[in-house]
């Protein structure tokens, strides 16, 4: 097994499980007996988490694209040096919910941010550090919303319009298709079972190629 940690990483639109999918990834790696951090962007430290309240809710509607942009990049870096970096440097293994391919998929081909420009942010704050597996749970926009519409009241992102979401699925899907090999699509419109049993064997799978030193 490498020395460091592999680091995963869970995306996807509003109401497409990532939730059930934590669940499920983590119940793997505790069963092959490796320890686990699991956190959250933006979030995961104190600060993050006060970053998290400010992004999420309603007291700052219309703020630029650039702040939130440099706002999701300070929670980040909090983050990284003060949990998942040192959760890697001792063998772990972190699972993160959402982390920079949200950035490319909301900032990026929701609000319109070139991409250089969050490609400039990702080199400083992560040097060449990247999520060794990325799971994305793909669904229409619409099945997405109707789920997470039934949850809770909208935060600041949920209250976009569908064409903001389906510019971020597409977003996610563009990632998806220039790097296979990290990101794995999950049809996540299925029945949970079978969602939940194909995310069991992605990870299994990525466990069983760490160990052997391919992944
Ligand atoms: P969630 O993790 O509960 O789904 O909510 C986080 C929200 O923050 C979600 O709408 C996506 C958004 N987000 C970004 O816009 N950019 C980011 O880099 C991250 C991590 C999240």
């Amino acid at each position: 097994m490498n020395d460091r940690g592999a680091f995963i990483t869970i995306e996807g639109i509003e109401g497409a499980g990532k939730t059930t999918c934590m669940g499920v990834v983590a119940e793997r790696i505790a069963a092959a007996g490796i320890g686990l951090l699991q956190t959250r962007e933006p979030g995961g430290t104190p600060l993050g988490e006060d970053l998290r309240a400010l992004l999420l809710g309603h007291r700052h509607e219309g703020v630029s694209s650039d702040t939130e942009l440099l706002l999701m990049f300070a929670a980040r870096a909090e983050h990284l040096a003060a949990r998942i970096r040192p959760a890697l440097d001792a063998g772990d293994w972190v699972l993160c919910d959402r982390f920079t391919d949200a950035t490319y998929a909301y900032q990026g081909a929701g609000r319109g941010i070139p991409e250089a420009r969050i490609a400039a942010l990702e080199e400083w704050v992560q040097g060449d550090l990247r999520p060794d597996l990325t799971l994305l749970m793909d669904l229409p926009v619409t099945l997405g919303l109707e789920r997470a519409g039934k949850r809770s009241a909208p935060d600041r992102f949920e209250r976009e319009a569908q064409a903001f979401f389906e510019r971020v699925r597409e977003g996610y899907l563009r990632i998806a298709r220039e790097q296979p090999q990290r990101v794995r699509v999950v049809d996540a419109a299925r029945p949970l079972a079978e969602v939940s049993a194909e995310i069991a064997r992605l990870v299994d799978d990525f466990i069983q190629a760490r160990r052997h030193g391919t992944a």
